[in-house]
Formats: structure tokens, sequence, C-alpha cells
């Protein structure tokens, strides 16, 4: 009976057509399932093949962000290189989770900032790290206790969206949702660590692994700002990453020297046992605009005196030497290690190497010739060479300073004059 209705149909339809219709002669391809014969007729499978084609050349060519910490760099390097796995972490999403999973940006989409903590970032090196953060496009949360911190280092970023401050004390512990964290909170001129040595140590001891806590429970990425001073009085000069130091654990220096070993070795500890990714920068004397005017560090002391007309004071011989970099050199360094895939240590220092004395001649030949020199006994502890080997940052993170001291310390003569005489 159905089988007779359909004949039926069919003949109406020949009726209907004036007998024009005819079957298209199939009867090859009946063995096969309607679906795969729906896609073998007039070529169609032949288009879908040139049609993914076209989109494979079409997203293997598209341009992607060239930016140079794109989220992408940033995981391409690490997080998923890396033969760790990010920790697991108590419900905050890393920046893979937030849609940066490898590849290129799709086509489109701008780079999605990261949130980083910056600790210490009111200070002087830190409100220049925090300057370029926000100009990437970065989310930055500073966090200070404002020891040695100033609000007018990063007042100008007050009323930016991406921008916060927050008044904490790393000693104590603190949770925030980030993917990257510079801790930098350390008091690093003598006059400031040496004022309350008990807080130096605790800062560097009980504040990193603070930081550390956070970075583990965060999947965040941690950076230390170590420093020169963890090779102590140095026995090989100039110095590399391999050397370990001599330095005095029971010195009045200790709190800080000892301190940032320590720190270091907290930071490697995380990384081994914890797997928390961790970067290592040992810094080498920085200076530039934003520094404490008289924080005794020697670059600093010499412009604020010369500035004042009073002698610049040279301790001890004058002969000992230290290696001078400006802080946006530092700051490039730091960026290009965060961003990079390898742990550390790294020095970031500028090899040029000037006796105390051949500094004051600089800083005379560029504020005031007729500045004179006054000697003094020295401070316990002072090394007397420091230069820093930077092979390693040449060849694994692509960097080295670009300012020599003569160009950079006219800038931050610019700087002190206006904080010490005002705009006059
Ligand atoms: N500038 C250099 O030449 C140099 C050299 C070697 C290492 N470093 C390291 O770089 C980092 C920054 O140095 P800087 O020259 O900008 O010094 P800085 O003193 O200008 O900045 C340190 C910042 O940390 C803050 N801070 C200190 N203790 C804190 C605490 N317990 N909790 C929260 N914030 C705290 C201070 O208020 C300040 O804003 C330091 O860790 C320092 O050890 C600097």
């Amino acid at each position: 009976m159905g089988s007779e209705l359909t004949y039926r149909g069919h003949d109406a339809q020949v009726a209907e057509d004036g007998g024009a219709y005819s079957p298209k002669p199939e009867k090859r391809l009946l063995w096969l399932s309607r679906p795969v014969r729906y896609l073998l007729r007039e070529q169609r499978l032949l288009f879908v093949f040139v049609g993914m084609a076209l989109a494979s050349v079409f997203f293997v060519f598209a341009p992607s962000s060239n930016s140079p910490a794109t989220a992408d760099s940033y995981l391409s390097t690490d997080l998923a290189r890396s033969s760790y796995v990010p920790a697991v972490h108590g419900g905050y999403r890393t920046a893979l989770e937030r849609g940066f999973a490898g590849g290129k940006v799709p086509l489109g989409l701008k780079r999605k900032g990261l949130r980083i903590v910056v600790t210490g970032g009111a200070g002087f090196v830190g409100s220049h790290l925090v300057d370029r953060l926000i100009e990437r496009g970065d989310s930055v949360i500073v966090v200070d206790n404002f020891f040695t911190g100033r609000k007018e280092n990063v007042m100008h970023h007050f009323g930016n969206p991406n921008f916060e401050l927050i008044r904490h004390d790393v000693v104590e512990p603190l949770l925030l949702e980030v993917d990257q964290i510079y801790h930098l909170a350390c008091p690093a001129s003598p006059v400031h660590y040496k004022f309350n040595p008990v807080k130096t140590i605790k800062t560097n001891v009980v504040g990193t692994l603070n930081m550390l806590g956070l970075a583990k429970r965060v999947g965040a990425r941690f950076l230390l700002t170590s420093t020169s001073e963890v090779y102590g009085d140095p026995l090989q000069h100039p110095q590399v990453e391999t050397y370990w130091g001599n330095v005095n654990p029971i010195g009045v220096r200790s709190c800080y020297d000892e301190g940032k070993r320590t720190a270091e070795t907290l930071t490697m500890d995380y990384h081994r046992g914890a797997q928390v990714e961790v970067r290592i920068a040992r810094i080498f004397n920085t200076y530039g605009p934003r520094m404490c005017i008289d924080d005794g560090r020697v670059v600093s002391n010499f412009v604020a005196q010369a500035l004042r007309k009073e002698p610049l004071t040279v301790y001890g011989d004058g002969k000992q030497t230290r290696s001078f970099q400006y802080v946006s050199d530092l700051v490039e360094g730091l960026m290009k290690l965060m961003e990079g895939e390898h742990v550390g240590p790294f020095n970031l220092g500028n090899p040029g190497e000037f006796t105390m004395l051949e500094l004051a001649k600089v800083v005379q030949d560029t504020i005031d010739p007729n500045a004179k020199i006054e000697f003094r006994e020295n401070t316990a502890d002072d090394p007397h060479k420091r230069k820093p080997d930077i092979t390693q940052a040449k060849e694994l993170l692509n960097w080295e300073p670009k300012i020599p001291l003569r160009e950079g310390l006219p800038l931050m003569v610019t700087d002190f004059s206006k904080r010490i005489f005002g705009d006059q």
C-alpha cells in the first residue's frame, strides 16, 4: 500500500514537469550512507577542503601582537615551556586561565594587561618600574609601608583605574589576585637599613616568605630584587653569578646582605619545593631621579652636596670602586627577566667601573667644577671593589645597559635641584 502511494507521487511529479524530469543516475553511490553521498555530490567535499586550507593560511600568517611583553610571550616563555606546571592554587585564575592560552592573540583582540603587584613600588626603583608597567597597559597594585618610599613618586597615577596603592607592611600576610609579583620592598641604602636592623632582616625574611606564599597561592610569577651585596667584599673580580661571595654574617651590614642572601634561598626553595615560578635579579648600584636625597648612597650624596655647595664627602682613600647604572636600564632588565624563561640569578648593573674619586670628578664636571672634596674615615665592611660581569644577562636576556654615567647624571641633577630648591 505504502509503495503504491510513493509510486503515484512520482507519477504526479512527472505529469507536473511536463515529463521533463529524469532522476540522476546515482546508482553507483547507493552503497554509501546518505551523508557521505551528500558530501560527494557536486564537489562539496572539495569546497570544504579549500575552505579549511584558506582558513589555515589566514591564521598562520595573521599578525600577532608585537608588544615585548605580550601575554603570549609571558606564557610561551615559561608557563608553556617550563618543566614545572604552575602550582595548584585555591580558586584564583592565572593569566593562562584568563584566556591567554598559548599561540597568538586572536586577530582583532588587544593584548589583555596583566595584574601585577610591585612591593616597594613607591620607592626609587619601584616607582620607575610602575611607570613602565602602566605604560605597557598592565594593572598595577603598589604595596608599600612608606618607610623610604614617597606618595609623590607615584602620585601621577592617582585616578588611573589601572593603578592602586595599598599602605601595607610586607611582614604581614596579604592576599591579592595577581599574575606577577615584583618584590622590591626593603630599604636599600645603608642609612635606612641600619636604622632598624631587626626590622630590615624581618622585611627580607618574613616579607619575602609572605610574598612567596602569595605567589604560590595564586599561581603568580615572583621576581626578587636581590643585590650585589650578596657578594660581600668580593675576592673575585668582576663578580660572576656563580661566585658565592665573601660576606660578614655578624657585621652591621649583615641585616641587609645576609637578609638578601636568605631571601634568595627562600626564593629558590619555593621554586624547587613548591614549583613557584621565580626570577632573581642581583642589582648593582643604581642612580636616577626620585632617589632619596639624603640616603647616604654615594651618587645621591655627591649630587646633593654639589648642588648645596657643600664639600663632597669621600669615605676612606676614595680608591674603592663601584659601577653605576641608570635606573631606566635597570627597569628594562627587570622586565626582561620577568618575561624571560630563565630563573637566574642575574647580575643587573653597568660594568663601567669608577673609583669614588673618579665619580667625584664626574659630579664636579656636571654640577660644580669648584666643589671641594673632603675625606672621612671609611665605614665598616665597605667593599673595596664592585663590578658586575653581565655576560649571562647579555646572552640569555639580550640585555645590557645603554646609558653611561655622564649621560645619566645630568637627568638626576635636574630632579634633585627641583626637589632641593623648588621650581626656581
Ligand atoms: N637602588 C639600588 O642601587 C639597589 C641596589 C641593589 C638592590 N636594590 C634593591 O632594589 C629594591 C628597591 O630599592 P630602591 O633603591 O628603590 O630602595 P627604596 O628604599 O627607594 O625603595 C624601597 C621601598 O620599599 C618600601 N619598604 C621598605 N620596607 C617595607 C616593608 N616592610 N613593607 C612594605 N614596603 C616596604 C619603602 O617604603 C620603599 O618604598 C630593594 O629591594 C633593594 O634592596 C637596589
